[in-house]
């Protein structure tokens, strides 16, 4: 694709709905919770409040000053700059291969959710909702939705930037947020609720600050919002010239942590109130919002929206790392768009095969969760705040984020000296405290 033909994103407005359309997904509804369950609630909430602040935010607007400088995808981005440096857009594609490789499947979840609501099975079947849970585990039908999932993310990415990305992430995200609110309002009324409460929001410092929650919370920022894998850099290439990135960088990460503080307000009070253990792991939102729509009249209704509109917040975000890929195999092996989604789409069906079936008795989700999201993704973004800061010519980033300065304020240096010096070095720390 010629620079000057290269399609961008409307408004202000598309601009973050778009980039928390990626961020926003089974990050902040499923993992956030669960992770938060494991680690002492509101404890990590707190740690990943500050994760998002000083690693989260930095690492973001690096990125997208690399995406809309280069215009280009995430390793032609990096090799444009410096060919040095071209390793880290690799790394970035691989990352999007890793999450390829079991989200679509988690993702697949929320359709034989949606389904089971939407016929009456769900709420009609005698089984408890952790043996149902189970039993759909022993099937075929997670891969066979996981690869529905994957169909359906090539149908919109393959249409093309604005038609597609842009169209769904203005309709998805509001209709979203609306429904959590609508949830979190009637949980608050179930028996039980408060010990939720009081679980989410009490503090344990002693937990919080231990390096393996520490690094658990920043894995968690980044994972959550899309950052450290190139997501964002080829997001940012459809940018327009004149986007305010700090501002849209602070909304799409207000944007994600109200969701995952909402998903949060929603699943704990639900879970005390169910007398299920909050640290259930993975399978926690399956098992236990289904308890709360059986309380309520008309709960198949009522789970199939909610169903639904993870799979739409799911969706917003397969698209995302399906757009790493696709950009990637489009742009560097002179494909079609369509070519280059249809590469990816063969790809990820195999992968999640892969994860699916297991192979040498490798259980692939846990491996290709904590390999992106506490390795590839912290490191790829400690580097990239190196290589903006330390590498590019002084300046560059100011003259980036305020567009030339048309759009400076105090922030900006704030936001530089952590990029510089703070959240490279701390990511840095995490990872080797951590690690010996
Ligand atoms: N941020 C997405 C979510 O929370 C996942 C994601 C990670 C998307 C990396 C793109 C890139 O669901």
């Amino acid at each position: 694709m010629s620079e000057n033909k290269r399609a961008s994103f409307g408004g202000k407005l598309s601009v973050i709905l778009v980039a928390a359309g990626s961020a926003i997904g089974l990050g902040a509804l499923w993992r956030f919770p669960y992770i938060a369950g494991k680690h002492g609630g509101a404890a990590f909430l707190l740690v990943f409040l500050l994760s998002v602040l000083v690693v989260g935010i930095p690492a973001m607007l690096a990125e997208f000053a690399i995406g809309r400088k280069t215009r280009k995808n995430a390793v032609g981005a990096f090799r444009e700059i410096s060919k040095r440096w071209s390793w880290l857009g690799y790394s970035g594609v691989l990352c999007a291969l890793f999450i390829s490789g079991y989200y679509y499947l988690i993702a697949g979840w929320s359709l034989e959710y949606l389904v089971s609501s939407a016929t009456g099975l769900l709420y009609n079947s005698s089984l408890p909702f952790t043996e149902q849970f189970n039993e759909f585990q022993g099937s075929y039908r997670p891969l066979i939705y996981g690869i529905i999932f994957i169909l359906m993310t090539y149908f919109i990415v393959s249409r093309g930037v604005e038609k597609g990305i842009e169209k769904a992430s203005n309709v998805m995200m509001p209709m979203l947020f609306v429904i959590l609110v609508v949830m979190a309002v009637r949980v608050a009324f179930m028996p039980g609720a408060m010990d939720g409460y009081r679980f989410f929001l009490s503090c344990d410092f002693a937990e919080a600050f231990k390096p393996e929650t520490i690094m658990m919370a920043i894995g968690q920022a980044f994972f959550s919002l899309s950052v450290g894998m190139g997501c964002m850099v080829t997001y940012a290439s459809y940018f327009k010239k004149d986007n305010n990135m700090v501002s849209t960088s602070l909304n799409v990460s207000l944007l994600t942590l109200a969701v995952s503080v909402l998903a949060g307000l929603v699943i704990f009070p639900a879970v005390f109130s169910a007398g299920l253990e909050p640290t259930e792991g993975p399978s926690l939102v399956f098992v236990t919002l289904p308890e709360i729509f059986k309380g309520m009249p008309l709960p198949s209704l009522w789970s199939a929206i909610f169903f639904l509109l993870v799979i739409l917040a799911s969706l917003t975000s397969t698209i995302s790392f399906h757009e790493v890929l696709t950009a990637y195999t489009a742009e560097e092996f002179k494909l079609s768009r369509k070519g280059g989604a249809l590469v990816t789409t063969g790809i990820s069906i195999a992968l999640s095969a892969v994860t699916f079936f297991g192979l040498f008795g490798v259980d692939f989700f846990t491996l290709f969760d904590n390999v992106t999201a506490n390795m590839l993704m912290p490191l790829g973004a400690m580097f990239t705040c190196v290589f903006v800061m330390w590498f590019m010519k002084k300046g560059f980033m100011r003259e980036e984020i305020t567009n030339n300065g048309e759009c400076n304020n105090r922030v900006v240096g704030v936001l530089l000296f952590m990029l510089r010096f703070i959240t490279p070095l701390l990511i840095f720390y995490i990872f080797i405290k951590n690690f010996l």
